[in-house]
């Protein structure tokens, strides 16, 4: 019974050292893989973005110019890249 406490207690300090970094520092590594060639450093180049999320999307597959990064990356990823250019947006 102690030992099956342990156990819960470490996996749960593990869950809790994983979730550690948040979404939008997630997302700057998701950004300096996948966009910063185009993009520049600190999401420069995606500084005027104005819309959602589901604009977001919509813009990684449907821009002239750009390649589909749609199929590139994961939903969740980019989710992390949105937080990341709002997060870079914040004054
Ligand atoms: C091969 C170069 C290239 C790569 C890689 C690239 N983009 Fe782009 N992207 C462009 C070009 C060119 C445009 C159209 C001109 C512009 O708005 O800068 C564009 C436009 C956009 C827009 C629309 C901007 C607006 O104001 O409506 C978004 C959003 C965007 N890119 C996000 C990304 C994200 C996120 C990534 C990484 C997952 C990425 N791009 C990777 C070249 C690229």
């Amino acid at each position: 019974m102690a030992i099956k406490s342990i156990a819960v207690l470490l996996l749960a300090a593990t869950a809790a050292a994983a979730t550690d970094t948040d979404e939008a520092s997630r997302g700057a590594a998701v950004y300096a893989n996948y966009c910063q060639n185009c993009h520049g450093e600190g999401a420069r180049g995606l500084a005027a973005f104005e819309g959602d999320l589901a604009t977001f999307r919509e813009r990684l597959a449907g821009t002239a110019g750009m390649p589909d990064m749609s199929r590139v990356l994961q939903e969740q990823e980019v989710a992390e890249v949105f937080a990341y250019l709002r997060r870079t947006q914040s004054p």
